[in-house]
């Protein structure tokens, strides 16, 4: 984030009260029952989250413990038998909601598809026999690689009807990325797609999974492929199947796999600050209880709601809030496979009019692309259908916030800044859109059952407004169960940063907070080596690793650069081998090679040849030096601990 944002968060001291007819609707309706409801919860949250647990999930069988904590292991609802799939359709399907719309689909070249609870359930049913005959079986991982298609959806929630832990890949990861984890994840089959839609061109999956599983994942022994694009694609006899072919002779009925709370539904990777992504683990009950929860109160959501969240399903934000969350309270969840492009500026705004989008959820990168496409786009559109903004993935600067909060909500839509986590499941701080005054670039106050404070390394409460670490303090049920197959890595990651405090855990977030004389958190980004590239993670080291795996790199040292757009942009110095000379067509073929090694989000926006990087005496990269480079700022802090300072006299010329 840029100085400027962090300088005019600082400033911002407006404040936002919900409308009233807002509040008069709301579920909650003011600051007076959220603090009750919060009291009640901080009191007792294990009690807390064991009433809702009872009264808004079906279980097959009830728990014994709510909460086994050893840390940083937690258990929730021990012994409980569940299935998530289960309270996302079959509890809907006796009531009023079984023709209700599930997931209203819009494709990108124009073409549309409503699945209501019922045909929900239906494919789901479906694709779970055919993944079964496969001999995918409770346990088994399977890595989900797809386009923004109802399928995608169908695909997550089959595996989870069945027991198998679905791991799903951003389908705008490369084809060695993609390799990279159905390794780690020991994937036994793939489901994908021929193609998908992007910005008017087709992106190949299948021929990134024929790239990915070609040698060295011995664990895919099968690929299910979904027709979308119909362009041609190679079929490996044995291995490939279509979904259509297998469809047709697939039963209807599947009845779902009684799980046990702790099961493992799906293993999502995320950056961190090495080379290797991490496995964020989550299990079934606490995960499903906590999406619930978070969705009914964040969006206060009603039976008639149209809800959109433009995320791809890729990232925990499509897994919580486009699949889970709204499918357990019996929502519309809506689904968009195109993305806003020159071609086509007000798409977004043509579906919130099409389907009346009531709730609205997108993250700071787009509403500050559409600030640049025009205010001309949304205003041609009816947007009246809209009652609740949502925002997540970065601190929203102050002026995408009220531009969101003017043009696109008429003033009379609360917005909702969520600040969570991969490794979180769910909201942890975040306004309830009828009792919480807002404040532009504030994620207000923690959801109830969290506990959160903004804390020294030794575990100490800052003053206010004061920086420091953002932490949680108690279990909560999304909270990730540990790194895949590595419990040290999440050790070591998220719970030894900051000294237990009182005997107590500290749960490390990585980003960097204050909180201000009402309490309300403000999330400053992250303070780790991880980049936020238009609200995707990326590490530092991810990028480094990519760039010398190239013949001509000796050393590579990645930082962030404040960007308009993106929020921020990666910008790598490097070093090369002694037989290669610096030139533009050297720069554009290093940045095509990280595009091959990660995928285009992690494309360098600029690369600087360097003769040597600024490093300390024990060879540690001085980072800092490199970020204030980057950003064409004067260098902050001390050099004395450089190893040879000419090295930095030569990158400020250079
Ligand atoms: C990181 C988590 C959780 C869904 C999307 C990203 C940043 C996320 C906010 C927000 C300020 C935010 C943090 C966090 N972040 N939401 N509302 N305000 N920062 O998930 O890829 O796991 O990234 O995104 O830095 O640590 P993720």
């Amino acid at each position: 984030m840029s100085e400027a944002t962090i300088e005019s968060i600082l400033q911002e001291k407006r404040v936002f009260n919900p409308p009233t007819e807002f509040t008069e609707k709301a579920s909650i309706k003011s600051m007076e029952e959220y603090n009750k409801l919060y009291a009640l919860a901080k009191q007792d949250p294990t009690g807390f989250w064991a009433k809702l647990a009872e009264k808004e999930l079906h279980w097959f069988k009830r728990w014994g413990k709510t909460l086994d904590w050893q840390p940083p292991f937690a258990k929730w609802f021990v012994n409980g038998k569940i299935n998530i799939s289960y309270n996302c359709l079959d509890r809907h399907l006796t009531g009023h909601r079984k023709d209700k719309p599930a997931l209203i689909w819009e494709g990108e070249p124009g073409d549309s598809r409503t699945l209501t609870y019922t045909q929900l359930h239906q494919e789901v049913c479906q694709m779970a026999n055919v993944i079964k005959a496969m001999g995918v079986k409770k346990g088994d991982r399977v890595g989900i690689y797809m386009p923004m298609i109802p399928e995608t959806a169908i695909a997550m929630l089959a595996c989870a009807r069945i027991g198998a832990a679905h791991s799903v890949v951003f389908g705008g990861f490369s084809s060695e990325a993609l390799k990279a984890r159905l390794q780690d994840a020991e994937a036994k089959l793939v489901i994908t797609a021929d193609g998908g839609w992007r910005k008017d061109k087709i992106v190949p999956l299948k021929d990134a999974v024929d790239n990915a599983i070609a040698t060295d994942v011995p664990s895919v022994k099968n690929v299910l492929v979904v027709q979308r694009t119909k362009q041609d694609i190679e079929m490996k006899e044995g291995r490939d199947h279509w979904w259509h072919e297998l469809k047709e002779n697939a039963s209807t009925d599947c009845p779902p796999e009684h799980m046990d709370s702790e099961d493992l539904l799906f293993v999502l990777y995320t950056s961190g600050t090495t080379g290797q992504p991490k496995g964020v683990v989550h299990t079934t009950g606490g995960y499903n209880l906590y999406t619930h929860m978070t969705f009914k109160w964040t969006f206060d959501i009603k039976d008639d709601d149209v809800y959109w969240c433009t995320a791809d399903v890729g990232w925990i934000t499509g897994h919580s809030y486009i699949v889970y969350g709204p499918l357990s309270n019996g929502a519309t969840t809506v689904m968009y496979e195109g993305a806003p492009r020159p071609s086509n500026p007000g798409c977004f705004w043509d579906v919130v009019e099409k389907y009346g989008v009531t709730i609205f959820y997108t993250a700071p990168t787009a509403i500050r692309a559409f600030i640049k496409m025009g205010d001309e786009h949304p205003n041609k559109r009816d947007l009246s259908s809209l009652r609740i903004l949502g925002t997540v993935g970065e601190p929203i600067n102050p002026e995408a916030w009220i531009w969101y909060h003017k043009v696109i909500g008429n003033e009379k839509c609360p917005i909702v800044d969520t600040w969570w986590q991969t490794e979180t499941g769910g909201f942890m701080l975040t306004p309830l859109p009828g009792a919480t005054p807002t404040k532009p670039g504030s994620a207000t106050l923690p959801f109830p059952g969290i506990i959160a404070d903004v804390v020294d390394l030794e575990g100490n409460s800052v003053g206010e407004n004061e920086g420091g670490y953002l932490v949680i303090k108690h279990p909560w049920p999304s909270m990730m169960r540990t790194v895949y197959k590595n419990d040290d890595r999440f050790r070591s990651t998220y719970w030894e940063h900051i000294a237990p405090k009182d005997g107590k855990y500290l749960y490390f977030a990585g980003d960097g907070a204050r909180k201000d004389e009402d309490g309300y958190f403000w999330v400053m980004g992250r303070v780790d080596d991880v980049m936020n590239i238009s609200g995707h993670r990326l590490g530092t080291m991810e990028v480094e690793s990519a760039l010398v795996s190239h013949p001509a790199v000796a050393e590579a040292a990645v930082v962030s650069r404040p960007d308009e757009l993106k929020g921020e942009d990666v910008y790598a110095f490097v070093t090369l081998e002694d037989s290669y000379s610096e030139s533009d067509e050297l720069k554009q073929q290093l940045k095509q090679h990280v595009v091959k090694e990660i995928g285009a989000i992690a494309r360098p926006g600029e690369i600087r040849f360097a003769d040597a990087l600024p490093k300390t005496r024990s060879g540690k990269i001085i980072r800092r030096f490199l970020r204030n480079l980057a950003a064409g700022e004067e260098l902050v802090g001390d050099i004395s601990t450089m190893e040879d300072l000419s090295v930095l006299d030569k990158l400020r010329q250079g």
